[in-house]
């Protein structure tokens, strides 16, 4: 099985922390977020391509340096073909089926179930379904009683939303997906070509496990609250005389001494939190320094973002430079 992974997108409503860094190597609970989601593949998946587009080498670089379980193939968008475009582009190798996935959801989502709820129906498509609050952010189902996607709307107002259940950006398609996809220009999947495709036997499949889109700063701190609850934050060694609650990952050669930090904390390499500051419930990625006394509370701060002595930080994205 293949794994076909959108990896484009600016990331925009995480500037400008993403003029920088491309929105999937944010590290939340202790590795970027883009691993996080790769974490849900199946041990079937023995290959994946990552459609990429703004900040690709960054991406190929990291892959490169950290390899996953399986061979990558990085195929970057000159400018950005969308979610249709960008599997158009990037699925020649793809598998029969093959699972689509956005790089920007984490869940505890159990994809094995997913393939065998698909094989089992022979469907043309089943896309993982979880129900929210409000769909307007997101791509909502129409399901009929066997669970058949009977209408699909991409953003919906709310009177137009035909349900709770959206589009939790992981599902599986036969090959012959790609066919119904024009080539050479942008394509919106979701709204675009999904409607039409609805006829060919596409099936939702609902789960109820934790769920979140990590695209906003609110979203992604509350991604690594879950994360961090759920077990998912790798092991990392405390540092000397750190005065830490729960749920913190520290990178390596941080200096904390003395600070309070916690919970829910992702300390990056480098990181300098000087003695009496407090972090709680933010991401410091490599290189940033917090001065003595000072509190950094729900925020998220790029490399080598520095805030001085005494200074209050709370809700706030923060880069070292803004602009691109
Ligand atoms: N290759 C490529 N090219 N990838 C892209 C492009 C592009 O031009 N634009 C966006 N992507 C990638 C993003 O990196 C992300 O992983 C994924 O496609 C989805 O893009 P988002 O910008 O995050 O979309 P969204 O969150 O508003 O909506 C999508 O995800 C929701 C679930 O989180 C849709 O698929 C919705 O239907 C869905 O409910
Ligand atoms: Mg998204």
């Amino acid at each position: 099985m293949k794994a076909l992974v959108l990896i484009g997108g600016f990331g925009t409503r995480l500037r400008p922390i993403t003029y920088e860094v491309p929105k999937q190597l944010i590290p939340i609970a202790g590795k970027p977020l883009l691993y996080h989601c790769l974490d849900l593949l199946p041990k079937e998946v023995d290959g994946a391509a990552f459609a990429t587009g703004y900040k690709a080498d960054a991406i190929e670089r990291f892959v490169r340096a950290n390899p996953l379980g399986f061979p990558v193939e990085t195929i970057a968008e000159a400018d950005p073909l969308g979610s249709g475009g960008g599997m158009k582009n990037a699925g020649g190798g793809m598998s029969d089926p093959f699972l689509l996935m956005n790089s920007d959801v984490i869940s505890d989502i159990d994809v094995t179930a997913l393939v065998a709820a698909h094989r089992r129906r022979s469907a043309f498509g089943t896309m993982y379904l979880t129900e929210v609050e409000d769909t307007r952010p997101y791509g909502v189902a129409g399901l009929e009683r066997d669970d058949r996607i009977d209408r699909f709307v991409e953003k919906p107002e709310p009177a137009e939303s035909p349900s709770r259940w959206i589009n939790a950006g992981i599902s599986i398609w036969k090959r012959a997906v790609l066919d119904a996809i024009p080539a050479g220009r942008p394509v919106s999947f979701e709204r675009e070509i999904l409607p039409g495709l609805l006829d060919r036997g596409v099936y939702g499949f609902r789960g109820r496990g934790f769920w979140e889109d990590a695209g906003t700063p609110e979203r992604l701190l509350r991604a690594q609250r879950l994360l961090f609850e759920a077990g998912r934050a790798p092991p990392s060694a405390v540092p000397p005389g750190t005065r830490s609650s729960r749920y913190v990952s520290f990178g390596a050669r941080d200096r904390v001494a003395g600070a309070t930090l916690g919970p829910y904390v992702t300390l990056g390499e480098d990181v300098t939190v000087e003695p009496e500051a407090h972090i709680e419930d933010s991401i410091l990625m490599e290189g940033s320094v917090v001065g003595r006394g000072a509190r950094v509370v729900a925020s998220i701060l790029g490399p080598r973002t520095v805030v001085g002595a005494g200074h209050d930080v709370a809700r706030s994205v923060l880069a070292e430079r803004s602009g691109p």
